[in-house]
């Protein structure tokens, strides 16, 4: 571990906190990746700020965002507040000339979305992205490399899915997440949206009609201080179901689910790719493991490929052992990172133009849902989508890669 970049992190709750613990878990990772050091951290907070004093590497404390970014010490900034404060303070962190690393759905809602690209427009030199970390699982990772191989042929189906239980219990007090005000008319389609729409996004596989069904299943919930009834205002489930294409100009379904209230899942990810020549479909319920297809003339069977630690950037843990939540989190930090430096990146983060789309389509949904039509998106302009990334090459480059390894660091596989 040789260079650092000094970070500050505005919102200490439940996100900033994983944030901190990947900061001091940065031995894990292979390959000198700078490693993001939390030197300021600011909450409204003070029970929540007050966490932040366990991390050795924390020296200054805010109650107040703006402060923190008077700092000349602080080089770049993790945000992790409600919806609502996302244009304001992303706005004010972009113009204090910081890099950011904001919390998704960047931006409550398309207008705020579109406020922090003014603020971006205003300090170019800022390097922002989004987080997503699912797609940094090795065997989600295994089916990128194969559909940049054009090993799925035509493309016949798309889906992705996020499907949370946390919400069945009808005992679980409202936070912020369950208010129009702080989360916005979204609803989980905001809290959950860009967790389905970073792989499809980025392999170019685009949406071009948007139709929905939206539900809120459970309308009131407790205060958890006054034990008073509150009105639980947001989306609980979506179900979107789209026309997409991709640049070889294939026309097919894709189909994203959203939801808050999924019976049987506690956080589960899905994403499936079908096509004529091969189909390949992952879940973190099976975290270690991609299911592909393997034709036998006319049939086709479905395989079972262990992965394991096959790290977009390597790691201490041995090839064979399962990969979970906070190693995702952990990869999707060093890309960032990476890319922040210049670094070799295969995957990065999820970029400003995503999140434009994400708000677009979300957008869209809402108008599908109220209107009961389908609603036909903005066009996407084909340059400007990573169907391959400029510095994929650096990926290519690994000696091993003849053998399936994926690593962002050349020859350290
Ligand atoms: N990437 C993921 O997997 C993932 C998971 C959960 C949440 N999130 C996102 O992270 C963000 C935060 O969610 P969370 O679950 O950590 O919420 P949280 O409620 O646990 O934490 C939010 C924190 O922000 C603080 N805060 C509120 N206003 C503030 C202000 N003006 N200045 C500084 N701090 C302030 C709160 O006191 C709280 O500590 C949201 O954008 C959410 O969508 C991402």
């Amino acid at each position: 571990m040789k260079e650092t970049i000094d970070f500050g992190v505005i919102g200490c709750g439940l996100m900033g906190r994983e944030f901190a613990s990947a900061s001091l878990r940065w031995l894990h990772l292979k390959g000198g990746i700078p490693r993001p050091r939390i030197i300021a951290a600011c909450d409204t907070v003070e029970e929540n700020l007050n966490w932040f004093r366990q991390d050795p590497d924390t020296r200054y404390f805010y109650r107040d965002h703006r402060e923190m970014l008077e700092s000349p010490e602080v080089e770049a900034v993790y945000c992790a507040v409600p919806h609502f404060l996302h244009a304001k303070v992303y706005g004010d962190v972009i113009r204090a000339g910081k890099h950011l690393l904001g919390e998704k759905p960047f931006g409550m809602d398309q207008a705020a979305c579109l406020e922090i690209e003014q603020a971006m427009a205003e300090n170019p030199d800022a390097f922002v992205r989004c987080t997503s970390e699912f797609p940094y699982y090795p065997a989600v990772q295994q089916m990128v490399s194969w559909y940049r191989e054009g090993r799925f042929g035509k493309i016949i189906e798309v889906r992705s899915a996020v499907k949370h239980s946390s919400d069945m219990d009808i005992n679980k007090p409202i936070n912020w997440k369950r208010t129009v005000a702080a989360n916005g008319a979204y609803g989980c389609m905001g809290d959950l949206g860009i967790h389905a729409l970073h792989l499809p996004f980025r392999l170019g596989l685009m949406p071009r009609t948007v139709s929905a069904v939206l539900a809120n299943l459970v309308r009131a919930r407790r205060d958890a201080a006054t034990g008073e009834w509150k009105p639980c205002e947001t989306w609980d489930n979506a179900l979107l179901l789209c026309e997409g294409e991709n640049p070889a100009g294939d026309r097919f379904p894709m189909a994203f689910e959203m939801k808050r209230m999924a019976p049987g899942c506690a956080n589960t990810v899905e994403y499936e790719i079908y096509g004529m020549e091969m189909s390949a479909r992952f879940s973190t319920d099976d975290p270690n493991a991609l299911r592909y297809t393997v034709s036998h003339g006319q049939e086709q069977a479905w395989a079972r490929l262990p992965v394991g630690q096959k790290t977009l950037y390597p790691v201490i843990t041995g090839g064979i052992f399962e990969f979970g939540f906070s190693d995702s989190l952990l990869q999707m930090l060093a890309a960032y990172v990476s890319e922040l430096r210049g670094l070799p990146c295969p995957f990065g983060c999820l970029t400003p133009r995503e999140a434009r789309k994400s708000h677009e389509l979300l957008t869209a949904a809402l108008t599908a849902y109220e209107t009961g039509r389908a609603v036909t998106l903005p066009p996407t302009e084909p340059d400007r989508w990573n169907a391959a990334p400029p510095d994929a090459e650096s990926t290519r480059s690994c000696e091993a890669s003849a053998s399936g390894c994926r690593s962002a660091v050349p020859g350290s596989c």
